[in-house]
């Protein structure tokens, strides 16, 4: 029996002898059952610094977190080491991507991102009618500057360039000095985000973030995220750092966006020592489980650098979702065109040996 049967004939049992009100407490086939291996989130659950401050702040969510926001903005400041005016807080990482592509480019507007690629910033650009250019990430899964550099060059309007790195859904880096090359020589009709969502996770020493080009050049954003490694996903929390006059222009498109939740616990999470380094432990932990398992089934995967890691499948990614979902296990979405790869993320060590062993049986169903 798998688990979502067990849940279910456990549930129709119980029915017998209990009143509805009591049954409608139970919750049903609810994600909270399911292995989250599908998000790219961080499986700990946010720092206990972050807990105690929500509870706290929790009476004070009848104002507007003005204080909060702006107490943030300076404790981020201050970590990075450039003026609280570079700074830019949004509802998650995902809103400052959003308002970055509509302020970056405007006249004959081409956006420019690799193939596969974290999905916001195209999204957005074609909702807002502007034409996206997908380029084919290179042979070896970083973003392929040569041809993303000769798209926008050969644009006759203005272009904006998305870098995901290390990427979402590959795991994979681009050189940081190639982009760094690219956006310090690049003329001005050329914007720049650079997506660093996962830059926690890198153990690269090559591997450095663009924050400070950043302050020097109006056409780049670095947004960040508190989503990952922070594990406030749900609270929606993240940030773009930028000239101060570049965050002026797209803080223009934004007001009182904050959650005075969110904000407090952001702040704690910076504050607290160890969270940042426990999660990281964990997650390396959590990939040599997973790497020794795809490797004892002979299935390829390529190097990661994040909470995440793509790899070979025998048969395709749809198929397998629906299995691993009837198994109590939530994997990542197909990423055209690697139909034939799953993006699984890295949950708790337990919950990544449960996956080793519903990955053998899975193979000795010839499934994968
Ligand atoms: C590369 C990348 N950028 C941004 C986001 C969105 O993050 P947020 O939760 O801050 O909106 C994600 C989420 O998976 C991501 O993978």
């Amino acid at each position: 029996m798998n688990r979502r049967s067990f849940l279910r004939s456990s549930i129709a049992a119980g029915s017998a002898g209990l009143a509805a009100p009591l049954l409608r407490a139970v919750p049903p086939a609810s994600q909270a059952k399911l292995i989250q291996l599908n998000g790219n989130e961080n499986a700990l659950g946010p720092a206990p610094t972050a807990r105690e401050a929500i509870e706290k702040a929790i009476t004070i969510s009848n104002r507007y977190p003005f204080a909060d926001a702006a107490k943030l903005t300076a404790q981020i400041a201050g970590r990075h080491g450039v003026s609280s005016e570079s700074i830019l807080l949004g509802n998650g990482s995902s809103e400052i991507l959003r308002l970055a592509v509509q302020v970056l480019v405007k006249r004959d507007p081409l956006v420019i991102t690799a193939r596969p690629t974290y999905e916001a910033v195209g999204r957005q650009a074609t909702a807002l009618g502007i034409e996206v250019k997908q380029v084919p990430v290179a042979g070896d899964y970083s973003h392929d500057l040569r041809r993303m550099r000769q798209s926008a060059e050969s644009h006759p309007g203005e272009s904006l360039v998305y870098f995901c790195n290390p990427n979402n859904p590959t795991a994979t880096l681009t050189s940081t000095q190639e982009i760094q090359d690219w956006v310090a020589s690049a003329p001005d009709d050329t914007s720049f985000i650079v997506d660093e969502a996962y830059f926690d996770y890198v153990e690269d020493a090559q591997y450095s973030s663009l924050i400070p080009l950043a302050l020097k050049k109006k056409n780049l954003l670095v947004a960040r995220t508190f989503s990952k490694v922070y594990a406030l996903a749900g609270l929606r929390i993240g940030y773009g750092v930028a000239h101060p006059e570049t965050i002026d222009r797209i803080s223009s498109l934004t007001r009182l966006n904050w959650n005075a939740l969110a904000l407090v616990a952001a702040s704690a999470s910076l504050r607290d020592p160890n969270f940042v380094q426990q999660s990281v432990r964990s997650n390396r932990e959590s990939k040599l489980i997973v790497t020794d398992t795809l490797r004892e089934l002979n299935l390829s995967f390529l190097p990661s650098h994040t909470n995440f890691i793509m790899h070979r499948l025998s048969g395709d990614i749809r198929d397998y979702i629906k299995r691993m979902k009837d198994h109590g296990v939530l994997v990542g979405r197909p990423f055209p065109p690697f139909d034939t790869y799953c993006r699984i993320s890295l949950g708790l060590p337990s919950e990544m040996k449960q996956y080793a062993a519903l990955m053998r049986m899975f193979r000795g169903k010839g499934w994968i």
